[in-house]
């Protein structure tokens, strides 16, 4: 006689832990080679090129494990993610495609305001799995929005990457599987991150002087 054959429940996909650096507990000091007229604008550092190194190295191995080897697209937000992902990108050895939206969230200061695409996605994201990378989650409006576009092209499945994370600023409930560093409710600049556009070439995150601010 035939034996039955009983087959195993599959195992619940559970979504990926966030991984987080310890939070940043005090700003260090400034290097000396940063020039004067930015040094007067900068409070102190929250993450040097060293750790910001580091810390991306890990992000990327995780992401790396949990994307595996199926063809996945990496969507950056313009324009302060940018150099996060070029760094990102590097660590993922898998086969990713690479795009941007565009989605102004700030006007010229550091009030979050209404929001506009200024760039639309180019590839095709149906079917795909998604991560969806941003270089600090504020409000959680941005990301909330673009992984919201992102589901409705349908990709199979959406994630999301931020450098940074400010949880006490939150209005809009939202999840997110990988963080760089989480830190208080200061306004932070470089590495990508700008005040009115400037400061998006310093190599380090700099906390921005209240002063600064115009
Ligand atoms: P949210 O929609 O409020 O979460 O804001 C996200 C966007 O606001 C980010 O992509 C940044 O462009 C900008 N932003 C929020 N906080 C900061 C900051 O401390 N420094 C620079 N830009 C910021
Ligand atoms: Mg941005």
């Amino acid at each position: 006689m035939k034996k039955a054959t009983v087959r195993k429940p599959a195992a619940p996909k559970s979504p990926p832990r966030p991984t987080v650096a310890a939070e940043v507990p005090v700003v260090a000091r400034l290097s000396p080679r940063v020039p004067p007229r930015q040094r007067a604008a900068i409070g102190g550092v929250v993450a040097s090129p060293a750790q910001i190194r580091r810390r991306i190295h890990e992000l990327g191995r995780q992401i790396q494990q949990d994307f595996g080897n199926r063809e996945w697209v990496m969507v950056a937000v313009l324009s302060g993610s940018v150099l996060f992902v070029a760094d990102l990108i590097r660590e993922i050895e898998g086969p990713v495609k690479l795009d941007f939206v565009g989605v102004s969230s700030y006007g010229d200061g550091t009030q979050s305001g209404e929001l506009v695409y200024t760039k639309e996605l180019k590839l095709d994201v149906a079917g795909r799995d998604v991560l969806v990378v941003d270089d600090i989650l504020d409000t959680g409006r941005t990301l909330s929005a673009v992984i919201g576009r992102m589901k409705a092209l349908g990709a199979r499945r959406v994630r999301s990457c931020v450098l940074l994370d400010k949880p006490s600023r939150r209005v809009v409930k939202q999840r997110v599987e990988y963080v760089g560093f989480r830190i208080p409710d200061w306004f932070v600049i470089g590495y990508g991150l700008d005040y009115a556009e400037r400061y998006r070439n310093l190599p380090f995150i700099g906390v921005l002087r209240p002063e600064a601010v115009k």
